[in-house]
């Protein structure tokens, strides 16, 4: 699962010509459009020194969640775990933001670069209980990729 995407991940990632921004909008928007069970993807990054995360790029509706404080919703709890969170209902959770009334389940996967947890991948689905260990190694590895470009 998800291995044949591994390469595109990489040599998109690679294309130096464009700035990081453009190519992590890409990856977003090939996440999105390759995985069925990927409704929303995007990246939140620590803002600055701040205790908050900060929208980046993403496919999928737009959100009104472009600040969120750590320890806040799913994506601010993995700011201060440095854990990966999967969440097959996101109606059992009480910390959760919701964007969207269709997301029926999140998986957020901390992004470190040199040891440090500097932001995430976040992804919502419309599908109940769709995410495996499966998407947890896949999602590990984008992060690891993406670092090498930050
Ligand atoms: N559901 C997230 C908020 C971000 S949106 O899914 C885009 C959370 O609870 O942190």
């Amino acid at each position: 699962m998800h291995s044949s995407l591994r390469s595109v991940v990489v040599s998109l990632l690679s294309s130096k010509e464009q700035s990081v921004e453009t190519r992590l909008q890409g990856l977003c928007d090939l996440l999105k459009a390759e995985i069925p069970h990927y409704d929303w993807v995007g990246f939140y990054f620590r803002n600055g020194e701040k205790e908050e995360l900060k929208l980046g790029p993403y496919a999928g509706a737009p959100t009104d969640h472009t600040i969120i404080p750590f320890g806040k919703g799913i994506c601010g709890q993995v700011a201060v775990s440095n854990a990966n969170f999967v969440v097959p209902d996101v109606a059992a959770q009480d910390n959760y933001i919701a964007c969207s009334i269709t997301v029926k389940a999140e998986i957020v996967v901390p992004l470190f670069v040199d040891g440090k947890n500097i932001g995430q991948i976040d992804i919502d689905s419309n599908t109940p209980d769709p995410f495996t260990e499966a998407d947890e190694r896949f999602l590990e590895f984008v992060n690891r990729e993406v670092a090498k470009i930050l």
